[in-house]
């Protein structure tokens, strides 16, 4: 199927560039530490990596499938797929809630995720215009000050807002296609400076063996359930982002290659975040290793206040966070603007606009109260992607006809590609469905 609206991707391994800057976000470097430090360090991780390799990375593959094989946004490509196989009941009315639902998943995603994109914009600016944010009275207090100072937290938030806003409302080529080849290689080079800082000022063998040494005794259905929802949230899984991009992906470029570099990539960056944060960590021993979401935001400048060329570093750190957390950002709305652009044919400035009021005002709520916040937080990304992800796989696995897409460059063959379908038919639908399982209802 041709892309009708002709929006493609003028330069090769833009996917990759785009859909790595999606995945690499405030998830790698504020949400990885903190689960990591949480629910008890290396446990977390291992559970973490094979999440990722055994289930995520076939699932990836499927939904970027659906979006090369039907050439629209997330719900119009089950539309277009299912007149190119012949109507059923099976294939027609059911599969594009899917896309419904994923447009959903991210307006809630997006609502508090710019709530901490705000906060990461209000540290970079402060850490530019007084050198610091820790005042007298310690990080701590800056960090409660800001969630108090609701007007400032909400500007900060509408800031962030519409610096995605300008992105997004170039197009996918002026804009997405242009700003996501610069800010990725930009977040990887930044992040090698500041581990090297870290390791040269910091604790690199502590922090190094809480994170690699395996301590099972921690585990629970709850940790593992948080460690999948967090590979899915950390992959930009299951909502249709993929879709999205994979229909932006001319068809002669390699879709399996391409798939595994961004999961490589993803997992790296998270190593990596990791690998700065905890080093420094540890090298202060009051400061503790499981503050939760506030570690980055109290800890970190707490810091960087008292070590040499802390204040340097602090804008390094933060500025990398902005740079990520926004072509995150750009990701998480372009499926609802590309739904809105198929389905009503609306111009993309329209799309925006309706996109950015609705984000706005959730965003709003999640500022207001906590407990939105973490609503938010939990549903989306334990319950919704995971569900999100099933409904991917055992369509690619069971309702798309093989001949749509036998012929695209990349797809696994020989046995890698029945392994793959015994992934996406069974295997990967089952281990999700009964890790939700437990975690929602026996831990
Ligand atoms: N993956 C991003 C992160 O790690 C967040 C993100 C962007 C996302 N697009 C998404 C999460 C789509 C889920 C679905 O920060």
């Amino acid at each position: 199927m041709v892309n009708q609206s002709g929006r493609l991707w003028q330069k090769r391994g833009t996917f990759v560039m785009a859909a790595a800057a999606s995945a690499i976000g405030l998830g790698n470097i504020w949400r990885f530490p903190h689960e990591l430090g949480t629910n008890g360090g290396s446990a977390f991780l291992f559970i973490y990596l094979a999440c990722i390799a055994l289930v995520c990375l076939p699932v990836m593959l499927a939904e970027a499938l659906i979006g090369r094989v039907g050439g629209k946004g997330p719900v119009q490509s089950f539309s277009v797929i299912s007149r190119l196989q012949g109507k059923s009941f099976i294939t027609s009315s059911f599969w594009p809630l899917i896309g419904l639902m994923g447009a959903l998943t991210g307006f809630m995603i997006a609502s508090f995720y710019s709530v901490v994109g705000g906060w990461t914009l209000a540290y970079l600016l402060d850490a530019i215009v007084q050198g610091s944010t820790t005042t007298s009275e310690g990080s701590q207090v800056y960090f409660s000050k800001l969630e108090s100072r609701v007007g400032f937290e909400i500007l900060m938030m509408l800031l962030f807002i519409g610096l995605t806003a300008a992105i997004v409302y170039q197009g996918v080529v002026k804009g997405l296609e242009r700003f996501l080849r610069i800010l990725t290689p930009a977040i990887l080079i930044m992040l090698v400076v500041l581990m090297l800082y870290s390791f040269s000022v910091g604790s690199p063998s502590q922090g190094l063996a809480y994170m690699f040494s395996p301590d099972f005794s921690k585990l629970s259905w709850g940790i593992v359930l948080k460690a999948m929802g967090h590979a899915f949230f950390s992959l930009s899984l299951g909502m249709g982002v993929l879709i999205t991009f994979g229909s932006y992906t001319p068809k002669d470029q390699n879709l399996g290659q391409m798939i595994l570099l961004v999961g490589v990539l993803d997992t790296l960056v998270a190593l990596l975040a990791a690998a700065v944060i905890f080093p420094l960590v540890f090298a202060f021993d009051n400061l503790q290793v499981n503050a939760g979401p506030s570690l980055v935001f109290v800890a970190l400048p707490q810091i960087f206040s008292v070590i040499s060329w802390g204040g340097v570093f602090q804008i390094v750190f933060f500025a990398l966070l902005l740079v990520a957390a926004l072509s995150s950002m750009v990701s998480i709305v372009e499926p609802a603007i590309s739904a809105l652009e198929n389905y009503f044919g609306w111009k993309r400035a329209q799309a925006s606009h309706v996109i950015f009021g609705l984000v706005s005002a959730l965003g709003i709520g999640c500022a207001l109260d906590s407990a939105v916040f973490n609503t938010m937080d939990f549903v989306s990304a334990n319950v919704l992607l995971p569900l999100g992800g099933i409904l991917i796989a055992l369509y690619v696995g069971w309702v798309l006809k093989p001949e749509l897409y036998t012929d695209q460059v990349g797809l696994p063959t020989g046995l890698l590609r029945r392994i793959w379908m015994a992934m996406v038919c069974v295997v990967s639908p089952a281990c999700i469905g009964w890790v939700l399982y437990n975690g929602l209802f026996n831990s």
